[in-house]
């Protein structure tokens, strides 16, 4: 979800901000910007609704046989928009500027007064070209201008609210930017070739080494060759970071999408997790993590997250109640602040976020910290918010996911979760029999699931047939129940067919009334003590003519459709049936010819509430 890049210094600063537009694009957008300025302050703006390769092409159109003038534009900054606030249109596209054109600001978040702020200026006559809630920051640097950028900018700051990074150009002071954030991401680099900031540390991989990445209140002004950072109106002094993440592995290799080369990584991805944490031989898990908890007295564990993050949280509830005997639930992030939880000082709260900028979740992690609860961090990157935050957690070890449809994470925080869940089972525990059994089990699933992804071409076949309905469920019991969750998102998101998801057992309880032939249904029924219900719940839908595909272990002559799975321990058989659902999702909307790595209307990290 929308991303900022800025550079000044001594280059030319168009091909840089163009590569760093393409390491955004990932996130989900929907306009793309990019606006240069020389040393005089005179600017060049190219504006694009729709890909950053549509923004490109006009920049090529734009920039021919004039590259030796580019040369003296060696500052910019570049936007990719993901729309809060009016439709994606070129006019809403940022940078927004003010109506003498001094001030050109790019914003990632919300504004949330900006309505009273427009009404004010409004009646001192202002008029507004856009309908974003950005365009009120340049309007205000405007208005409050002092004849200094830092002042001005430290003037305009307490009249905003909400949550956002906001970098700064004007032309009365070409040599100098101003970048800052409040709840929404922002990182700056320093590097003998000029300054980089960025809201996504990945934008910033190859080009950084060293990064300071910004607090909330905090604010850098950059000035010709130097900087300084302020934090409440004092400057402040930050240590430089090293950046130890890789450049983004932008070749797709062989891949026709992200989304199906990361399908492919999961094995891969959960022997990692298990690499240095998990001694099979000696049956024990030991992390740094783990250590920490060793002496807390936990007698309950709370989920949070959003989306496929929180369907992970609900399948570790399930773990921890069935395996663990730990009292768990999972909580929707976006739900938690509504529902006045007491916060109690034996409860273990997980976060969950493949991103680590989800501004839901983070919401409740402040919350709960305030309260002195004790958090967990599920996360993907090093450094990020939820890691920093957090008392102790594991890292997902998954590297960075690009398609907008999360499903390495998905499987790499299951797998985390599971390690947290016997962790916590063995410290309590007295039956180390089922204990070592599932440790076992949880060792076979990386082989396991290449049996699954070698099955591809029977599940490409049934997808054929499902892509020709407009309407799907997916049922499934107990752990098969979040599978049958995280299928039907995953289907809605990369096909955009209208799909639900219910308890295999809640049939009776309404959905049946939707019943047509026209409504086919995916029931996940492993062979396990839950089957027999299953063909139950079969039998009940097909009596009504729907078709029904089953995900199972075990052949039945009654499914319209089949797919069969390997056997697996029923604890860690939704490994198994998760990629069975990615890939037939993938299949659906890859037979549609949908946009599969970046569906429509969504972002890779949702940064705003
Ligand atoms: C998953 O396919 C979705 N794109 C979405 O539900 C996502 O899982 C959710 O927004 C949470 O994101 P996070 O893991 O980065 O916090
Ligand atoms: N709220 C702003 C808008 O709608 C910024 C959105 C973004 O973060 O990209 O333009």
């Amino acid at each position: 979800m929308c991303g900022i890049f800025a550079y000044q210094w001594n280059k030319q600063a168009l091909p840089i901000l163009q590569r760093g537009l393409e390491r955004l694009e990932y996130r989900g957008y929907d306009s793309a910007w990019v606006c240069v300025m020389d040393a005089q302050g005179s600017t060049k703006l190219i504006k694009s609704v729709g890909k950053v390769s549509e923004l490109e092409s006009k920049i090529s159109k734009q920039t021919k046989g004039k590259e030796e003038e580019l040369n003296a534009f060696t500052r910019g900054i570049a936007h990719t928009r993901w729309a809060t606030h009016g439709v994606a249109s070129e006019v809403n596209t940022h940078p927004h500027h003010d109506a003498g054109n001094h001030f050109y600001v790019i914003h990632n978040g919300i504004i949330e007064n900006h309505a009273k702020l427009k009404k004010q200026l409004r009646e001192k006559w202002y008029t507004f070209y856009s309908q974003t809630d950005s365009e009120v920051v340049p309007a205000l640097l405007a208005e409050h201008w002092t004849g200094d950028l830092l002042e001005t900018v430290e003037k305009v700051l307490p009249l905003l609210h909400g949550a956002y990074a906001l970098v700064i150009m004007t032309t009365h002071a070409p040599n100098e930017i101003v970048a800052l954030k409040r709840w929404s991401p922002l990182i700056l680099w320093t590097a003998p070739d000029g300054f980089y900031c960025s809201s996504d540390m990945q934008a910033l991989a190859g080009y950084a080494t060293q990064t300071v990445t910004l607090s909330d209140g905090e604010l850098v002004y950059i000035k010709n060759n130097d900087y300084i950072i302020k934090a409440e109106w004092k400057i402040i002094k930050k240590d430089l970071e090293k950046l130890d993440i890789k450049a983004m592995d932008e070749s797709r290799g062989e891949y026709e999408t992200f989304m199906r080369k990361e399908i492919d990584e999961q094995p891969a991805i959960i022997r990692r997790a298990f690499m240095g944490r998990v001694n099979f031989d000696e049956k024990a898990i030991h992390a740094d993590a783990t250590k920490y908890l060793k002496d807390k007295e936990i007698q309950k564990v709370v989920f949070v997250g959003c989306g496929t993050s929180y369907n992970a949280g609900q399948m570790g509830a399930l773990w921890m109640q069935n395996i663990a005997g730990i009292d768990a639930s999972a909580k929707i992030a976006s739900e938690y602040m509504h529902q006045r939880i007491p916060t109690d000082p034996k409860t273990l709260h997980v976060f969950l976020s493949q991103s680590w900028e989800t501004a839901d979740s983070i919401e409740v992690l402040k919350h709960i910290k305030d309260k002195g609860g004790l958090t967990f961090g599920i996360v993907n990157v090093v450094g990020s918010t939820i890691a920093t935050m957090t008392d102790c957690g594991f890292f997902l070890r998954a590297g960075y996911e690009i398609g907008v449809a999360s499903t390495k994470a998905f499987t790499a925080q299951m797998i985390n979760i599971l390690m947290l869940t016997l962790f916590l089972w063995k410290k309590w525990s007295l039956s180390y029999d089922r204990y070592t059994n599932i440790l076992h089990a949880m060792k076979t699933v990386p082989s396991l699931m290449e049996q699954i992804i070698a099955q591809e071409d029977a599940i490409a076949n049934v997808a054929k047939e499902m892509s020709r309905f407009n309407n799907m469920f997916f049922l499934g019991r107990k752990y098969e129940y979040v599978v049958a969750d995280e299928g039907s998102l995953k289907l809605k998101e990369l096909s955009y067919i209208h799909s639900e998801s219910y308890p295999a057992g809640e049939l009776k309880h309404g959905p049946l009334a939707l019943i047509e032939e026209s409504f086919p249904c995916v029931l996940i029924a492993p062979h396990d003590g839950l089957f027999e219900q299953n063909m139950s719940s079969m039998a009940e839908i097909q009596s009504r003519k729907w078709k029904v595909l089953v995900v199972s272990n075990r052949e039945t002559e009654w499914a319209d459709r089949m797919i069969t799975i390997p056997s697996a321990h029923p604890a860690v058989m939704p490994f198994l049936t998760t990629m069975v659902v990615q890939l037939l999702s993938y299949h659906v909307a890859k037979e549609l010819g949908r946009d599969i790595d970046k569906p429509r209307n969504l972002a890779k990290s949702v940064t705003v509430k």
